[in-house]
């Protein structure tokens, strides 16, 4: 799989040390505060383990399918909830933990259906941001690290749903894309 990719960006070792910091952050903002973690699969399942397990809090976890991509790079726009329930999150504070941001679709629209079930608070914690103009504002309260405009695998970053198991985060030779593309 190393193979199929262009540079890696971050090895194991630099995601977990990050993770160390963004969960002694956490952990201090959420003390004393009745917490619900809602990951949104499948693309947050290895950094939601690593990270939950830094928190030592007592915390609830839900897990939330959407999907926008329809195994393309670029977003349709159009996002779709694969469940019909939410969780029960009335006078709950809410963080939502994604893999990545990058149009802003899928958490602006995450967000606002989550904000219909009344929580005390939502705030959103991605491991990635891309550097650039968004097609919707999302502001991202806890971010692992800003990177460029690539598209990126592993770590539970997909394309067409492979490289999710990779254990670091590199960038995807632009040649597969088109490849499959055509
Ligand atoms: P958005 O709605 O455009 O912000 O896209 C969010 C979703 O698209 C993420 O949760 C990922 O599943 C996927 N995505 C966006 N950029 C990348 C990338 O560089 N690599 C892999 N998946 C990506
Ligand atoms: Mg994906």
């Amino acid at each position: 799989m190393q193979d199929d990719l262009e540079r890696i960006l971050f090895h194991e070792t630099t995601i977990l040390r990050r993770l160390d910091e963004m969960a002694a952050t956490i952990s201090r903002d959420y003390r004393q505060r009745d917490l619900t973690v809602i990951a949104i699969l499948n693309g947050s399942l290895i950094f939601m383990a690593d990270l939950l397990r830094r928190i030592p809090l007592p915390l609830k976890l839900d897990c939330l399918s959407v999907a926008s991509y329809h195994g393309k790079t670029q977003t349709s726009g159009e996002v779709v909830f694969k469940q019909v329930a939410l969780p029960d999150v009335v006078d709950r504070h809410i963080l939502i933990l994604d893999d990545i941001l990058d149009s802003g679709h899928t958490l602006a629209a995450i967000r606002d259906k989550l904000e219909t079930a009344n929580p005390k608070s939502i705030r959103v914690c991605v491991l990635l941001s891309k550097k650039k103009v968004r097609s919707r504002e999302v502001n991202a309260d806890y971010i692992g690290f800003d990177i460029e405009d690539e598209f990126v695998v592993g770590y539970g970053l997909d394309f067409m749903e492979q490289y999710r198991n990779l254990p670091y985060i590199g960038v995807l030779r632009k040649d597969l894309i088109t490849q499959s593309a055509q």
